[in-house]
C-alpha cells in the first residue's frame, strides 16, 4: 500500500503534458518569436525510467545556441524541476525542450524582445520496431538540400523547413530515412539524424561548420569511440564515399543508432563495430 501511494505521487497527473514558463498550459501568445520567426531552439530528449538521457549533453547544446542567438538562458535548475514534475515516474517517454526569445523586438529586430518562454512537454515514446536496431533500416536520397550559414551550424534552432520539406518526399513506410546533401552535393545528414560511415576500423562523421544540427547523440558516439581506442574523423564526406563505405549507421537521441543496410542501390553489411557502439551507448545510459 505505502508503495503504491509512493509510485503515484511521483508519477505526475495524466494530463500533465506541457509546462509553459513553469505552468501547466499549452498556449503561447501569437506574438511569440518562436512563431512569428522560428526565433528560438528546442531539444528532444528519450526518457527511461523517469530520468531525461544525456540531460548535461542536450543542457549544454540549448546553452550553446542561447549565446549564438543571444537568448537568456534560464537556470538549470528550472529545466530539472519541470523536467522531474513531467517525467517523474514514466518509464519511457520523450521530453521536449523549446525555448524562444519570447515576444516583444520591433520586426526581426530583437534587442527588447523578451523574457525567453519556455515550454517543456512530455510526448509519447515513439515505438521504433528493435528491427530497426537489430536487422538496420533503409536510406534514400532526399532532393531537397540543407543551404550553408556557418553561423547556424549546428545549433538545433527552430527553422525546420528544409527537414519537412525533405521527409515530406516519401511516404513508403519501409524507408526509415533520407539523408540531405548540401549545395556543393556534400554529405550532411539525415533528416532528423546524423550519419556516420565505417571505413576499415575507423569512423567518419560529416563535419558541420556549414550546415547540418551537431546532434547530442553523434557527440556520444564520437565520445564512446574514443573509449574504444575507435578512431573517428570529422571532415567533408562525398557522396561517392558513402557508397564504397564498409558500414553505414544513423543516430539521434530517440533511435540511438540504427544501421543502414541499403542506400538506394547499395547495400551494406552491418560490422561488429556497430552492436559494439550500441552496446557501450546503452551501459552509458546514452540510449533505451
Ligand atoms: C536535422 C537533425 N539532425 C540531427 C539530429 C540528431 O540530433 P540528436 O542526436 O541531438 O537527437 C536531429 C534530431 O532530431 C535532427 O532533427
Amino acid at each position: 500500500m505505502t508503495e503504491v501511494t509512493a509510485a503515484s505521487s511521483r508519477a505526475p497527473a495524466p494530463s500533465l503534458v506541457y509546462l509553459v514558463n513553469g505552468l501547466p498550459s499549452n498556449v503561447i501568445p501569437v506574438t511569440d518569436r518562436g512563431f512569428q520567426y522560428a526565433d528560438g531552439l528546442f531539444e528532444t530528449i528519450a526518457v527511461a525510467d523517469g530520468e531525461p538521457l544525456l540531460f548535461d549533453r542536450h543542457l549544454e547544446r540549448l546553452a550553446r545556441g542561447c549565446a549564438k542567438l543571444g537568448i537568456t538562458m534560464p537556470a538549470r535548475e528550472l529545466f530539472e524541476a519541470e523536467a522531474g514534475r513531467l517525467c517523474g515516474g514514466r518509464e519511457r517517454q520523450v521530453l521536449k525542450i523549446t525555448l524562444t526569445r519570447g515576444s516583444g523586438g520591433r520586426g526581426y529586430r530583437p534587442d527588447g524582445a523578451g523574457p525567453p518562454t519556455r515550454v517543456l512537454a512530455a510526448l509519447p515514446w515513439p515505438d521504433y520496431p528493435e528491427m530497426h536496431r537489430t536487422q538496420g533500416t533503409t536510406l534514400r536520397l532526399c532532393r531537397t538540400r540543407l543551404g550553408s550559414n556557418p553561423d547556424l551550424a549546428g545549433l538545433k534552432h527552430l527553422a525546420r523547413l528544409e527537414q519537412v520539406l525533405a521527409r515530406g518526399e516519401w511516404t513508403d513506410d519501409a524507408v526509415q530515412e533520407g539523408l540531405m546533401l548540401d549545395e556543393e552535393s556534400q554529405v550532411i545528414e539525415g533528416t532528423m539524424s546524423n550519419v556516420f560511415l565505417i571505413r576499415g576500423e575507423a569512423l567518419v562523421t560529416p563535419r558541420l561548420d556549414r550546415c547540418g544540427v551537431a546532434g547530442v547523440m553523434r557527440e556520444a558516439v564520437i565520445a564512446c569511440a574514443e573509449r574504444m581506442g575507435v578512431r573517428c574523423d570529422e571532415r567533408p564526406v562525398a557522396l561517392d564515399e558513402l557508397c564504397s563505405a564498409d558500414g553505414l549507421f544513423v543516430t539521434n537521441s530517440l533511435i540511438g543508432l540504427w544501421p543502414v543496410r541499403r542506400f538506394e542501390q547499395h547495400s551494406y553489411a552491418i560490422p561488429p563495430l556497430i552492436p559494439a557502439l550500441l552496446a557501450r551507448l546503452r551501459e552509458a545510459h546514452a540510449c533505451v
